[in-house]
């Protein structure tokens, strides 16, 4: 005879540990007859069914029909099936390769539990669910730890849209109209914006200069801030180039702000970020909102600046010894001229600036040969971050 929930009368401790016993022995002798995997879902149903299923059954006929002073000793005994009933359901659901997952405790030791302890509800021995702790994305602990060496020299942080317009992303940084990097080539530009004077046209920004003018629109010299965030360019996927990346930019302005400002502060960072033995090296470059620019080169931290590491042709650096970190160089006081409304009079203010790559930099850091790895998702890749 198949077990139907009966109505109860007797709502005593006792009388309702018998109906939870005889309820369980009932779902033990069922889930020992699944034999096939076609036998799960009628026993999923059967249990479980919202419509009538047997917990929908020992909620309206146990728990809502019992007496208000029973009511907790109901609950209580209540939620020990349905747990139990939950997990011998889940227990043999047929996986994608068809066997079934074993996992924790059976119904068995529920029928003991509540025939052990009487009233006890919950037996604190079992293994508990466990709650993976998340672990810092890989490039945001990056982010976080070169942010925290420009707070230690008094910068604060600042952030900015990622979609922006031409005007903040282009034409303050001083780039002129032809300049080769607004390309469409490496500019994701929002589509449907033609209508729009160039300057209001939005796009993804292509780095975090931006924020640079943002910021001097909004608070007055001194200024001292980082920037991390994220930006996008038109690049195909590969293992060194990610349509989406991330970069932190600083910059600083005072009166009589020089280069030799920039190399100490910059020179005191990469010791901070990699060890006291780093070297910097400065090379001429070209960026339209620092006159000059700069790019910088640290000694490799990987070979020690050798080239070579065990015996082999260091792969970090290329052999060279030397890896390109960042861009950086004194604003122009083109740029000034677009804030000078706002207390960055060209004449009186100097600054300097530079920007990172936040990715690159993690991937030199954790040795991962693939920045596709950072942004797949995969738990087994970014769970050995923690
Ligand atoms: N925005 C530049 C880029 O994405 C990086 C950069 C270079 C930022 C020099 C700066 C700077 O602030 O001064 O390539």
């Amino acid at each position: 005879m198949a077990y139907n929930v009966p109505r109860l009368k007797d709502f005593s401790p006792a009388a309702l540990d018998k109906a939870a016993e005889r309820l369980l022995a009932a779902l033990k002798k069922e889930s020992a007859d699944i034999k096939a995997e076609s036998d799960w879902k009628p026993f999923r149903d059967r249990w479980m069914a919202r419509k009538n299923g047997l917990l929908t059954q020992i909620n309206e006929l146990w728990l809502k029909a019992a007496p208000k002073d029973a009511k907790r000793n109901v609950g209580q005994r209540v939620n020990v099936i349905k747990a139990a009933v939950t997990e011998t359901v889940e227990k043999l659901r047929p996986n994608v390769s068809g066997t079934a997952i074993v996992t924790g405790v059976s119904a068995k030791a529920k029928v003991g539990e509540v025939r052990a302890h009487g009233q006890q509800a919950i037996d604190i021995t079992l293994p508990g669910n466990r709650r993976p702790l998340g672990a810092e994305h890989p490039v945001i602990k990056t982010m976080n730890e070169i942010v925290s060496v420009f707070r230690n020299l008094g910068y604060s942080v600042e952030k900015g849209p990622i979609i922006e317009t031409d005007y903040y992303n282009f034409e303050a940084l001083n780039f002129p109209p032809n300049h080769p990097a607004r390309d469409t080539q490496d500019t994701l530009f929002v589509a449907n914006q033609e209508s729009k004077p160039l300057r209001d046209r939005l796009l993804l920004r292509t780095h975090t200069s931006p924020v640079q003018i943002r910021t001097m629109e909004k608070i007055k010299p001194p200024l001292r801030i980082v920037i991390p965030g994220k930006v996008h360019r038109n690049d195909p996927p590969d293992a060194s180039h990610s349509p989406m990346f991330h970069q932190i930019e600083g910059l600083a302005v005072d009166t009589n702000i020089t280069l030799g400002d920039l190399k100490g502060t910059l020179d005191h960072a990469m010791k901070a970020l990699f060890g006291s033995s780093v070297k910097t090296s400065f090379r001429p470059s070209f960026f339209p909102f620092t006159e000059p620019s700069a790019e910088m080169l640290i000694s490799c931290f990987i070979c020690g600046g050798s080239g070579r590491r065990r015996s082999e042709p260091c792969r970090s650096c290329k052999q060279t010894g030397w890896i390109e970190i960042l861009g950086c160089g004194m604003v122009d006081p083109n740029v000034f001229e677009f804030v000078k409304n706002h207390g960055y009079d060209p004449r009186r203010v100097s600054g300097f600036a530079f920007g990172m790559g936040a990715d690159r930099i993690a991937i030199l850091k954790y040795g991962v040969d693939d920045i596709q790895l950072f942004f797949q998702g995969d738990v087994r890749v970014l769970g050995q971050f923690g």
